[in-house]
C-alpha cells in the first residue's frame, strides 16, 4: 500500500505525521484524557507523576512530556478552551444582536487572543518513567527503561527509577500509570486475548507497587470472553472502572482501554510478578438482604453534562454469584473527530510526510536485511541465472 493510500484510509496515522507524533496511539490517549480528566490540573486529582508501561515508539510519553512538562493543552484542556471559545462567540454574536459596539471590539480581541496562544502552563516537579522491551529514542525530560514488565526484577529497576537516592520507606508514589502493552497478535485470537490479559496483569502489578491512593490506572485490553472477570477483580482496588473505547481506535477492533480511577489499596497486601494477581478480598462482602436494599438504578450528570445512568443491586448480585462484574462502557472523543474506520479525501496539493520516528530497533529489522542481501523467500525470486527476475 502506498503512503498516500494509507494517509487516506487512516486519518489518524495521516495526522500523526503532521502534528508530530511517533505513533497514531497518541490520539487515543489525548481522547481518554478528554472523558476521563487523566491529567486533571486540579488537586486533589493533580497529575504531575506518571508511568507509561509498554511506551515504545513514545507517542504516549510524547503526550505526557509536552502537556505535563511543556504544559501545551491536548485532550481536556484543549476541550474546555473550545468549549469556553464557543460559549465566547455565542455572547459575542448576541451582543452583535444587540449592537453593544463598545465591549464588542474588546471581546473580539480576546477571542482571537485566546486562538492563536494558548499559554503554556507546565508543571513543577514532573516526573515520568517510560518502560518497553524496545529501546525507544530519547524524549525531553523522559526517563527511559528498556525491560520486560512480566519480569520480577523490573519493579525494582521501575521504583529506583522513579525515586533514586531514596529509600523504599520514602517513595514518592506516582498519580497515574498507564499501559498500551500489546503482543506482537497471531491472529489466534484465544492466545492473542490470553496473552494481552497477562501484560495487564503484570502493568496492574507494577502499578499498585506505584500509585497512591486515589490514582488512576489506564491499560488497553482485548474484550474477549471472560473478560468480565478481569473487570471484576479491578473493581476490588479501584472505586470507579469503565472500559472506554476513544474514536481513534477502530470499531472493528477488540481493543478497548479499562480506565480505573480512585486506588484504594488492600491493606498488608503487596502483589509481586512472581505470582498472579490475587487478590484476597472476597467480591462482595454484601449480604443478600443488603444487597436487595440497592437502589436498582442511579442517574448522574457528570459536570461536563454526559449523563452516567448505574444499576447498583444488579451488578452487586453478579458479584455475589460468580464473582463477575459487567463495567460501564464510554465511547469517548469529541464526536467532530475522525473516524478510524472511515476513509477520507485527502485535502488539495497533500503531501505524505514520513513517520515522525521510524522504529529504533523493529523485530523485522533482521528480515528485511537478509531481504536486501539474500533472494529466495527474502527477496525477489532469482532466475536461473541467478539474477533478480
Ligand atoms: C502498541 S505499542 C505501544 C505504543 C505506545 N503507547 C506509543 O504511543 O507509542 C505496544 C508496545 O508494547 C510493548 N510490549 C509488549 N510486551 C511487552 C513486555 N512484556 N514488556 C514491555 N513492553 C512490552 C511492545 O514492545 C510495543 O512497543
Amino acid at each position: 500500500m502506498g503512503k498516500s493510500s494509507k494517509d487516506k484510509r487512516d486519518a489518524y496515522y495521516r495526522l500523526a505525521k503532521e502534528q508530530n507524533w511517533r505513533a497514531r496511539s497518541a490520539f487515543k490517549l489525548i481522547q481518554l484524557d478528554e472523558q476521563f480528566d487523566l491529567f486533571s490540573f486540579q488537586e486533589p486529582h493533580k497529575c504531575t507523576r506518571v508511568v507509561d508501561l509498554c511506551a515504545a515508539p513514545g507517542s504516549w510519553s510524547q503526550v505526557l512530556s509536552r502537556v505535563l512538562i511543556k504544559g501545551e493543552s491536548f485532550g481536556r484542556r484543549a476541550w474546555m478552551e473550545k468549549m469556553q471559545r464557543l460559549v465566547d462567540e455565542v455572547k459575542l454574536a448576541e451582543k452583535m444582536e444587540r449592537n453593544e459596539d463598545a465591549e464588542l471590539s474588546e471581546e473580539m480581541s480576546k477571542i482571537n487572543l485566546d486562538e492563536e496562544k494558548p499559554t503554556l502552563q507546565p508543571r513543577p516537579n514532573v516526573k515520568i518513567v517510560a518502560i518497553d522491551l524496545q529501546p525507544m529514542a530519547p524524549l525531553e525530560g523522559i526517563i527511559q527503561l528498556q525491560a520486560d514488565i512480566t519480569h520480577p526484577s523490573t519493579v525494582g529497576r521501575m521504583l529506583s527509577a522513579l525515586n533514586p537516592e531514596k529509600s523504599e520507606a520514602d517513595y514518592d508514589l506516582v498519580d497515574l500509570v498507564i499501559s498500551d502493552g500489546a503482543p506482537d497478535v497471531t491472529g489466534l485470537h484465544d492466545l492473542d486475548i490470553h496473552i494481552q490479559s497477562q501484560l495487564l496483569y503484570s502493568a496492574l502489578t507494577l502499578a499498585i507497587r506505584v500509585l497512591r491512593p486515589g490514582g488512576k490506572f489506564v491499560a488497553k485490553i482485548f474484550r474477549g470472553k471472560d473478560v468480565d472477570l478481569i473487570y471484576a477483580q479491578l473493581k476490588l482496588l479501584f472505586r470507579r472502572v469503565h472500559i472506554a473505547k476513544p474514536r481513534s481506535s477502530r470499531a472493528s477492533s477488540i481493543e478497548a482501554f479499562v480506565v480505573c480511577e480512585d486506588y484504594t489499596p488492600i491493606e498488608g497486601w503487596t502483589p509481586d510478578l512472581g505470582r498472579p494477581v490475587d487478590v484476597p478480598r472476597p467480591a462482595t462482602t454484601m449480604t443478600e438482604e443488603e444487597i436487595e436494599a440497592l437502589p436498582e438504578q442511579t442517574r448522574t450528570v457528570r459536570e461536563d453534562g454526559t449523563v452516567e445512568l448505574t444499576f447498583p443491586r444488579r451488578e452487586a448480585r453478579k458479584l455475589h454469584k460468580d464473582n463477575r462484574w459487567i463495567a460501564p462502557f464510554l465511547a469517548c472523543g469529541d464526536l467532530d473527530a475522525y473516524d478510524a474506520d472511515a476513509t477520507y479525501k485527502l485535502p488539495e496539493g497533500h503531501v505524505s510526510l514520513d513517520p515522525v520516528q521510524p522504529p529504533t530497533a523493529p523485530p523485522y529489522k533482521e528480515a528485511i536485511e537478509k531481504r536486501r542481501t539474500e533472494g529466495g523467500m527474502y527477496g525477489k525470486t532469482k532466475n536461473r541465472e541467478g539474477t533478480p527476475s
